[in-house]
């Protein structure tokens, strides 16, 4: 049997590229929300839905450490290749403060593609929970899981899915951004809002129960958002007996494994638990193994 070396996984950094990139749009989606488009076909061409980069502000020192970001989607060039990616963030704090104010051409330094992603995996019902900026992962799978696009090199098996439902909830309806681009791809949308301005008052896990109950067959859930919120969805999950992976938003550092700054408790299946870099070995784990 073939030894398989784990520190050499397709995912592994060492199948990173880094690169200083133009930016190609860079403009508003949502209430302090913007979508970035990079030219950067390698990164673009390898990655596989729930993947991240880093990203820094080119020349310059301030701040100094890469922040993580989802990729969105990937969008093609000419010849329908892949020639660069989409990244949606919240204006939050220092780098998307800066990020927000960037022109077409600007540079910035990116990294990646990084992290395990989400396995495919045909199901009859994928059902998606996003909270925040927490679906920003998700429009990759949702591609994915039915059948308009296949992702990485070579292209990874199309795992379809019966019907594929996102759960999204937010503040308010002008925070709910990209809401219409997964409607395009035919995704069941379930809405909450904190205010009730849009889709159910109240939060995304009601909603969540609610989709549970009227589901059939094989299930999954994938969820992405505020920590507390990915803990309560998970505690869902298990009283519906469906398996659930979150996909984790610590703080980086590095991305590619050498800080440790991105650890997270996890089960070790002997009664015990031990820490995970989450940039290496997640940021997908499965939610039962989490120790919130
Ligand atoms: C795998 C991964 C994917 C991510 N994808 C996205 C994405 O698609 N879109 C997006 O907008 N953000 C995403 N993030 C979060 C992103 O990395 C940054 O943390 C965020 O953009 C804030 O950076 P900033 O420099 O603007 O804020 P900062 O100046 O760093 O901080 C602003 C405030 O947010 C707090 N903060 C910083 N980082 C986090 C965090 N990770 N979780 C909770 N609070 C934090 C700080 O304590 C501070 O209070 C992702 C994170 C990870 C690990
Ligand atoms: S961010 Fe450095 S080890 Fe994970």
């Amino acid at each position: 049997m073939t030894e398989c070396n784990p520190l050499h996984a397709a995912h592994y950094p060492d199948q990173a590229r880094c690169t200083t990139v133009p930016i190609v749009e860079n403009g508003p989606l949502a209430r302090d929300t913007h979508r970035v488009r990079i030219q950067c076909p390698e990164i673009a061409r390898t990655l596989v839905p729930g993947q991240f980069v880093m990203m820094r502000l080119a020349g310059f020192n301030d701040p100094l450490i890469g922040r993580a970001l989802a990729v969105y989607d990937t969008f093609p060039d000419a010849v329908s290749q892949p020639a660069g990616i989409d990244v949606v963030y919240m204006v939050k704090g220092k780098f998307t403060h800066r990020l927000a104010e960037c022109r077409p051409g600007q540079l910035l330094d990116v990294w990646g593609p990084l992290g395990n992603g989400f396995e495919a995996k045909a199901v009859d019902h994928l059902i998606l929970v996003a909270g925040g900026i927490g679906q920003t992962p998700f429009v990759t799978v949702a591609q994915e899981a039915l059948g308009h696009r296949q992702y990485g090199t070579p292209p990874r098996s199309n795992a379809r899915c019966g019907r594929v439902t996102l759960c999204y909830g937010a503040r308010s309806a002008d925070m709910l951004a990209g809401v219409g681009d997964f409607e395009q791809l035919g995704v069941d949308v379930q809405l909450a809002t904190e205010d009730g301005s849009r889709g159910h008052r109240g939060l995304v896990t009601d909603v969540l129960a609610g989709v549970l109950r009227g589901s059939h067959g094989s299930r999954r859930i994938l969820c992405c958002g505020p920590e507390r919120m990915m803990q309560a969805v998970a505690g869902v999950a298990a009283q519906h007996e469906t398996p659930c992976e979150v996909s984790l938003e610590s703080p980086m550092a590095c991305g590619i494994g050498i800080c440790f700054s991105c650890v997270v408790k996890l089960d070790d299946g002997q009664g015990g638990w031990d820490y995970r870099r989450t940039c290496v070995e997640g940021p997908v784990f499965d939610a039962a193994k989490i120790r919130w």
